[in-house]
Formats: C-alpha cells, sequence, structure tokens
C-alpha cells in the first residue's frame, strides 16, 4: 500500500505553517480590535444543521459533504463555520447575555469538491460572525475592516465586490421576475440552470456556463425589486463606506453560493500572485433570518470567511522571520552535561536554543548551524570548560568572541538583540531545505 494523504487534503509542512501562523496572527490582532472573541467548535455536526442553514438548494450541501454514517446518527465534517457558531449562539441563549455578540474562529472545513488550485477538499477559513445588529454600520465596519486586513496581510491588487440581496420580501419578489424572464429561455440554459429555475433562480446569475450567462443578459436586477427599508439600509451602507473612504465596487450579479444571505453581500477578489481562476479571498453577508430559521430568536447577523490557502497563493512565496537561533556545540561529556544546563537556561530567558548532543565532531556541528541560518554558535570543549570559559561564534558577522560561561546569559541577550550583522542573517538567508 502507497502510503499518501486524501485527495484535495494537504500536509502543511513547517516552513508553510509559518507562512500560516503569520496571517492567523495579523487576522487576530486585526479582527480582536474590533472586539471579536474567539470560539472554537468541533469539526463534526449533525448533517441537520447544514441541510437547514448552508441550504438545500446551496451546491455545498448538494453535493459537497463529507458524510460520517453511525447508528440513529447523521453526521458531517463541517463545510463552513456560519452553521456551528449559529447553533452555540441559540443553544448558549447568547442574545439574553447581551445585545451584540462578536464571535471569530479559525480551522479546517471540508468540502468534497473536484480539487484545483485554490480549490481543496479540506482547507482553512478564518471567519467572524457579529450578532444583535441589524443596521449598515455594522455593514460598513465590516468591510471596513476586511478591507484593512487585506492591506495588513499584504495583498495587492484586491477588488471589494458587494451587492444587496434584498429581505425575503424583496427576493420572493425578485424570485417571480427571474423565472418569469427565463421561462421563455429554458431550451437555451444549462441543465444545472434549469433545475435551479425550479428552486433558486438566483444562482443562474453566477453560473460561469457560457449559456447562462448570454441568457443572463438583460436579466432584472434585485435592486428594482427592493422594499423601501432594504433600499434604506443599502444607502445607509453605501453612505459609510465613501465616509470611511473605503474602496468598492457595486456588482449587481454577485448572489454567493449559500442558501442563507440577506440584504448585503460581499466578496473579495485578488489577481495577484498564483491564485488562478479560484480568486475569491472571501466572502460573507448579512443573513438576518437565519438564526430563527433555526428555532432562535429572531436575531440579525453579518459575518464573512476568508480563505488562507486562497491568501497564501495570491502573496509573494516569503517565508516570515523566525527569532535568532542559538546553537550549542559542546565537545565531550563533560562540555555536553553543561551545556544541557546552559540550553536550559537560554530557552528560559527566551532565546530560540538547540542543543547538538549527538556527540559528533564541531566541524560536523558548524555544519549544522550554518544549515539551520543560526546567529550564533557557542563552542565548549573540555579546555574552555576548566577555565569557566566558552567560545561565542557570531556567525553573522564572522567574528569571535571569548565569553566567560557565568556572563553569556547577559551577553548573548546584548548580541541577538543587535542586528543582524553585515550579513544579515534572517529568513532571507535561511534555507527552506533545513
Ligand atoms: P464561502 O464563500 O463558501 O462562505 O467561503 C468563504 C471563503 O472560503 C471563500 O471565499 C474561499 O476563499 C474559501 N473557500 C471556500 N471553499 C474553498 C475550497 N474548497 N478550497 C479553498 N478555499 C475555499 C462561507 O463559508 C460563509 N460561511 C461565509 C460567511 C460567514 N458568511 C456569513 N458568515
Amino acid at each position: 500500500m502507497k502510503l499518501r494523504s486524501v485527495k484535495g487534503m494537504n500536509d502543511i509542512l513547517p516552513v508553510e505553517a509559518r507562512r500560516f501562523q503569520r496571517l492567523e496572527n495579523i487576522f487576530r490582532q486585526t479582527v480582536e480590535a474590533y472586539g471579536f472573541e474567539e470560539l472554537r467548535t468541533p469539526l463534526v455536526e449533525e448533517l441537520g444543521l447544514f441541510q437547514k442553514s448552508t441550504g438545500e438548494t446551496s451546491e455545498v450541501v448538494q453535493k459537497q459533504m463529507f458524510l460520517l454514517a453511525r447508528e440513529r446518527e447523521s453526521l458531517a465534517l463541517r463545510p463552513e463555520g456560519t452553521p456551528s457558531a449559529a447553533r452555540v449562539y441559540i443553544g448558549e441563549s447568547q442574545h439574553a447575555k447581551e445585545p451584540i455578540t462578536k464571535w471569530y474562529y479559525l480551522g479546517p472545513m471540508f468540502r468534497a469538491e473536484q480539487p484545483q488550485r485554490g480549490r481543496y477538499r479540506q482547507f482553512h477559513q478564518a471567519g467572524c460572525e457579529l450578532y444583535g445588529d441589524a443596521g449598515p454600520i455594522a455593514d460598513a465596519e465590516m468591510i471596513s475592516m476586511l478591507v484593512l486586513l487585506a492591506e495588513r496581510l499584504g495583498l495587492k491588487g484586491v477588488q471589494m465586490s458587494i451587492n444587496t440581496l434584498g429581505g425575503a420580501e424583496a427576493r420572493a419578489l425578485y424570485r417571480q421576475e427571474l423565472v418569469r424572464f427565463f421561462e421563455p429561455k429554458r431550451s437555451s440554459l444549462s441543465e444545472h440552470a434549469c433545475a435551479r429555475l425550479g428552486d433558486n433562480p438566483l444562482r443562474i446569475l453566477d453560473s460561469k456556463d457560457p449559456r447562462d450567462q448570454e441568457a443572463a443578459e438583460g436579466a432584472p436586477v434585485l435592486l428594482d425589486c427592493l422594499t423601501p427599508e432594504d433600499r434604506e439600509h443599502w444607502r445607509g451602507l453605501l453612505h459609510s463606506l465613501d465616509a470611511l473612504g473605503v474602496p468598492y465596487v457595486v456588482d449587481p450579479r454577485l448572489v454567493r453560493g449559500l442558501d442563507y444571505y440577506t440584504r448585503t453581500c460581499f466578496e473579495l477578489t485578488a489577481t495577484s500572485g498564483e491564485i488562478g481562476s479560484q480568486n475569491a479571498i472571501l466572502g460573507g453577508g448579512r443573513y438576518d433570518d437565519l438564526l430563527a430559521g433555526l428555532g432562535g430568536q429572531k436575531t440579525p447577523a453579518i459575518g464573512f470567511a476568508m480563505g488562507l490557502e486562497r491568501v497564501l497563493l495570491a502573496l509573494p512565496d516569503e517565508i516570515p522571520e523566525r527569532p535568532p537561533l542559538v546553537f550549542l556545540a559542546p565537545m565531550g561529556d563533560a562540555a555536553t552535561q553543561r551545556c544541557l544546563l546552559l540550553a536550559e537556561a537560554l530557552r528560559r530567558a527566551g532565546h530560540r536554543t538547540e542543543l547538538d548532543g549527538r556527540g559528533g565532531s564541531l566541524k560536523s556541528m558548524l555544519r549544522r548551524a550554518n544549515g539551520m541560518a543560526a546567529r550564533v554558535c557557542l563552542v565548549l570543549g573540555d579546555t574552555e570548560l576548566s577555565s569557566g570559559r566558552i567560545q561565542c561564534k557570531d556567525l553573522a558577522r564572522h567574528e569571535q568572541l571569548d565569553l566567560g560561561l557565568d556572563e553569556v546569559l547577559g551577553r548573548l541577550s546584548e548580541l541577538l538583540a543587535s542586528d543582524a550583522g553585515p550579513t544579515g542573517r534572517s529568513a532571507a538567508t535561511e534555507g527552506r531545505a533545513e
């Protein structure tokens, strides 16, 4: 049997994991400044939760669920985070605890899609959900936060597209209008679009099939079906975005693939790096009817999720820097014992430290220290040990210092806090093959 990972599910090796960590840190810092707090939920939920929320007519539920069948239980791997967070919000009677709740989450999601670049069967999302605020200011703040997040992540050439899907009333009216528009063109639509005509005609608008795209030309626009309240919300959003100076594009074709959206929806796309055709970095919107639909109190809500793999594809392939490394090269048993203690003291003082306790030659230890891009290598042999000294090779400056064993901790902290020296030993010189 050949050992390999499951199709569309990737291992993330340490160097790549550092790129993920960088995104996660920037994400946490940014959303916490806006008052979001972390929520962690299980990877597995009852299938019914996704059927009722993500939606029976969504492609995700129809075709992409990973099911876990157990006796008398129908479970599924989560394809997205919004349903789980809504379940917790309702289960915890969160509405009774505070008027507005802001949660964020990070973690793997699972969709049985046909894998391609930027589209995987296990991928990672970082998302936020805000409950209890129906006004357009909440929408504007979230969109503004996302533009800031994209900027901090270093994404270039991004576009924030926004649209309104109206409330239930406007959408019912719009659905009728669309059916009236597409029905005479049924024969020129794809089979997929014909099926959508029955359950969710809005999805025909974002079909990638050229037949559907041609048929959709001149289709009625939802903006014309909005109720006065929907219209006021939409105007309020645009006004606040303009006041904040947030760049956006109104895209009347943006409908999103999940069933629960109402009013505002948005998507951030990128064109940089190796992103390719799966260019939606993040997407989200308002879902004011979902919580009541799941049996909770009627609670307005808005949220988004960002695909971490797609962000990484859109960014340059840089490895984030790590703190400088101290490498300990002892020669002989007594020196190894002394270095064992010194290494622990260095780590407790916060220095990334590697002890080579294999008992090899100095040459092989120095080769390893260089391979790991160590900033300094401390060499301790019998002679140094008996005189209470240690050799400190500054591998960045190509200098050697003779230090007292009792002063090494303090001197190293000073040296490591100074710049990396003329050769600039940092992530840039650090090999991926380490
Ligand atoms: P979504 O648009 O289905 O929305 O997914 C959000 C993001 O996850 C996408 O923009 C994309 O970056 C990433 N993504 C989705 N599927 C894949 C995949 N197969 N491989 C790689 N990346 C993928 C949601 O999931 C909603 N829960 C967002 C939301 C939160 N709406 C309200 N609150």
